[in-house]
């Protein structure tokens, strides 16, 4: 009920919702509704009332919140609980516990900041208190393992059709799953997978956006940016954080159901930075890496397989992702 009255005061937008209109739409008593919108109250979510007009929304803090970010799902989204935190660990290791408990697929984590953020390779995800968003989706895919991958590909995928539409700029993917604007990166994902030979118990989608971000430490600079940097503009996280959820959910579906990945390439490809570009690629470490570690070629797009074809002056090499870097000629891109 939460998820429908938070619909109908962000739909009012600046104008009032009666207690009688919220109790004819849900079809609820006015007391019920009274008792749902202390909840929210509660909560922290910012309403006011007044009597003879209703309800509406009051123009506050931008606070990341389950009943909203679920009332901008669709109704046959997967995703159909979502619970925040202003603080926890990490949100892949605490879904990951849940996971062990049975949590079901669809499930959605969301958290202010994080104590002990991950990323890729053992490193640190800087997790900002309330300017980013940091979350954990939680999958039960009936896939081979191999194929698992590709459900990251697919969230970096979700993250630039989010940006588009939510905040009107173009974000691009660096191969395979750095979401970039203006060449530095403004999401990361962590994907993390329990299986046995042939199948998969659970795959935990973490996502870090640096949203409204508005400087990184000095060491980050010349890689790390956010949304609110590129464009001049504060993005509402909640709303962001839907269309994300949204996209993936949608291609992550479709996925499962064709088992393939090919629908996907063209789409991909397009948003493909360094596509028809000189890259090196790593086998090992980028930092004091022998030349004997490293190829030069032509960034031709993924395949299929999610493995990005790259052309050398021998033929055409596909890297597979895992203890591989690809950079740009004289940068991270
Ligand atoms: C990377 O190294 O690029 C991946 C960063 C992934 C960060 C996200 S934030 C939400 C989720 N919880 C974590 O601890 N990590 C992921």
């Amino acid at each position: 009920m939460k998820r429908e009255i938070v619909k109908a005061l962000r739909e009012a937008g600046e104008g009032y919702v009666s207690g009688s209109a919220l109790c004819e739409r849900l079809g609820v008593s006015r007391q019920a509704v009274w008792k749902c919108i202390s909840g929210l109250k509660e909560d922290g979510y910012q309403i006011e009332s007044v009597s003879g007009k209703g309800y509406r929304l009051k123009k506050g803090r931008d606070r990341l919140y389950g009943p909203d970010i679920l009332s901008r799902l669709p109704e046959d989204c997967l995703c159909r609980k979502v619970q925040c935190f202003e603080e926890i660990d990490s949100t892949n290791t605490r879904m990951k516990q849940l996971a062990e408990l049975g949590e079901e697929q669809g499930s959605l984590l969301v958290s202010e900041r994080q104590t002990a953020g991950r990323g890729r390779r053992g490193r640190t995800w800087r997790s900002e208190a309330e300017s980013g968003i940091y979350m954990t989706l939680l999958l039960r895919p009936e896939l081979p393992p191999a194929k698992v991958p590709a459900i990251t590909l697919l969230a970096a995928l979700a993250l630039t059709k989010a940006i588009q539409e939510v905040c009107g700029v173009e974000a691009q993917i660096k191969w395979p799953n750095d979401v970039v604007i203006a060449k530095k990166k403004i999401c990361g994902i962590l994907t993390e997978m329990s299986s046995e030979e042939n199948y998969v118990h659970y795959v935990a989608v973490g996502i870090g956006i640096n949203v409204n971000t508005e400087s990184f430490p000095e060491e980050l600079c010349d890689r790390a940016t956010s949304i609110r940097i590129q464009t001049g503009k504060k993005t509402n996280r909640n709303e962001l954080a839907a269309a994300v959820i949204k996209h993936l959910c949608a291609d992550y579906e479709r996925f499962e159901m064709e088992q393939d990945f090919s629908v996907f390439v063209p789409e991909y490809n397009r948003v493909l930075a360094n596509c028809d570009q000189q890259v090196k690629v790593y086998y090992g470490t980028v930092d004091d890496a022998k030349e004997e570690n490293i190829d030069i070629g032509i960034a031709r797009g993924i395949d299929r397989d999610g493995a990005l074809l790259v052309e050398l002056d021998t033929g055409v090499k596909k890297i597979v992702s895992g203890e591989v870097s690809v950079r740009g000629m004289y940068g991270y891109l």
